[in-house]
């Protein structure tokens, strides 16, 4: 079965983006697919290195637990990321997975090219379009395939909890993680 790996950014394991990836998820299942969510919130991602070693290695020389993440991403068919948005851009540690994610794949066959997915950006009030942006650099670099929505994937949300109440916001994810599973369904037909 097809697989979607929701990846989440923040560092709250019961956060707005966490509540997102979930619903995602679940509309992901209803598809028929597999949905697996991922949760930064107990990791500390360093940021890429330079080294360039991954190009030998076929994986991260940082051992800081994200080379197991890349490797399920690998498997997979979808990749579904979101990121609280801090100071008007997303979270650090996402940044950092996505660019040793995509220098580790670009380095060995470019192995993310044609994987479906793309980013979502949650925040209280400003920077959602910057993130959000930010994120779809990395998507489109890597040869990827990103769905669009009724809107762009931004969700209004400040206490954890509150992503719900941003019915618009919620009714666009749901739609972009429906969107992603046909996508799928279609290209492995
Ligand atoms: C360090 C920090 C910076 C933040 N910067 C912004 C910001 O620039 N714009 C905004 O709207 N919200 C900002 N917020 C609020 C979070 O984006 C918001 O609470 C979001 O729902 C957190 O998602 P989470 O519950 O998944 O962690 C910031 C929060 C923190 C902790």
């Amino acid at each position: 079965m097809a697989k979607v790996i929701l990846l989440s950014g923040s560092p709250r394991p019961k956060g707005n983006t966490m509540q997102v990836m979930e619903t995602c998820g679940e509309v992901i299942r209803q598809e028929g697919l597999e949905a697996e969510i991922i949760s930064l919130h107990n990791m500390q991602v360093r940021s890429c290195i330079a080294c360039y070693r991954c190009g030998e290695l076929g994986h991260c020389s940082i051992d800081d637990g994200l080379n197991e993440i890349i490797e399920k991403i690998k498997e997979a068919e979808g990749l579904i990321v979101g990121a609280p948005v801090y100071f008007g851009t997303a979270r650090g540690d996402l940044m950092s997975a996505l660019q040793r994610l995509g220098m580790v794949a670009g380095k060995n066959g470019g192995w993310l090219s044609w994987k479906v997915g793309g980013p979502i950006a949650v925040a209280r009030r400003g920077g959602l379009s910057a993130s959000y942006q930010e994120m779809l650099m990395f998507y489109f670099i890597s040869d990827m395939i990103v769905p669009g929505s009724t809107y762009w994937n931004i969700v209004f949300a400040k206490e954890p909890g509150t992503a719900v109440k941003d019915i618009e916001g919620m009714e666009t994810v749901k739609r972009f993680a429906g969107n992603v599973a046909k996508l799928i369904k279609k290209i492995h037909a």
